[in-house]
């Protein structure tokens, strides 16, 4: 297998969020060159800003083709996008949410990763992290009801497995990366619920955005050589209870 460059370019979908920006700030002072796919914030001042919204094929194969464009690659993924429904009971759900939850957090991780992890396979070199997380296979969240939200994490963990087996011989790792709590606009709403939240984590606080990008930051560089198919769990201890 090739050694990969800790210099080389990663690619972050949503990488103008919470997550996003702090693992874009990280990677680039450790002097990676980072592309930011979002659908919004176009203004961010970390990375190289790309439009892309990942519920449409389309603007992600011509984000690929950007980043290309720029850089002869190989470039590394991290999948961040995400989004969470605010509090719907499962009977309640209208399909198209349903449907805008997965499209986003599965579909949407999944097409990043196929178009991308195509021109790896053909450096025959790559690291992909998908950002997923404890609600996945670990907990049901409490008190708000998150269904597709959890339902599409599992899925998310499921994919990453998947696509080590599938492409690890091939040179490329993929691994999952399990946050529990951390404060960024994805939570923002539901500022009645933290203190709960705080008081179901072991460690009795919720994540900093750098505990996150640290273990992202390990999990594609090639100290995790031999990781692949891994969920890093990364939650104050919040699943143990
Ligand atoms: N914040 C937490 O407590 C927490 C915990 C576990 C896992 N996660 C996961 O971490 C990831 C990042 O979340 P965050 O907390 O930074 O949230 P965030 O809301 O700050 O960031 C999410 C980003 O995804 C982008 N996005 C949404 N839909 C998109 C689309 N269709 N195409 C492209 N980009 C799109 C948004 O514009 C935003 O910049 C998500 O996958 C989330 O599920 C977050």
């Amino acid at each position: 297998m090739t050694e990969q460059s800790s210099s080389r370019c990663v690619a972050i979908t949503g990488g103008a969020g919470g997550i996003g920006q702090a693992i874009a700030a990280h990677l680039e002072r450790l002097g990676r060159r980072v592309y930011v796919l979002d659908r919004e914030g176009a203004q961010t001042r970390t990375g190289v800003f790309v439009p892309c919204d990942v519920l449409d094929r389309d603007s992600v194969d011509a984000a690929v083709e950007t980043v290309y464009q720029d850089d002869p690659g190989p470039i590394d993924l991290i999948c961040a996008a995400g989004i969470v429904e605010d509090d719907v009971a499962a009977e309640d759900l209208p399909e198209d949410l349903v449907h805008r939850v997965m499209g986003v957090n599965f579909h949407g991780t999944f097409s990043a990763c196929q178009a991308f992890g195509r021109r790896l396979l053909d450096h025959g070199t790559g690291s992909i992290v998908l950002i997923s997380s404890m609600s996945g296979n670990l907990v049901v969240n409490y008190p708000q009801r998150q269904s597709i939200y959890n339902s599409s994490k599992a899925a998310v963990t499921a994919l990453a497995k998947s696509l080590a087996v599938e492409w690890g011989p091939r040179g490329v790792r993929v691994n999952a990366l399990s946050p529990g709590y951390v404060d960024t606009p994805l939570n923002s709403l539901k500022a009645h619920m933290h203190e709960g939240w705080r008081a179901g984590t072991v460690l009795g606080r919720f994540a900093s955005t750098q505990e996150i990008a640290d273990a992202a930051e390990f999990l594609l560089s090639d100290r995790a050589s031999y990781c692949t198919g891994t969920e890093l769990v990364v939650d104050g201890g919040y699943s143990l209870r």
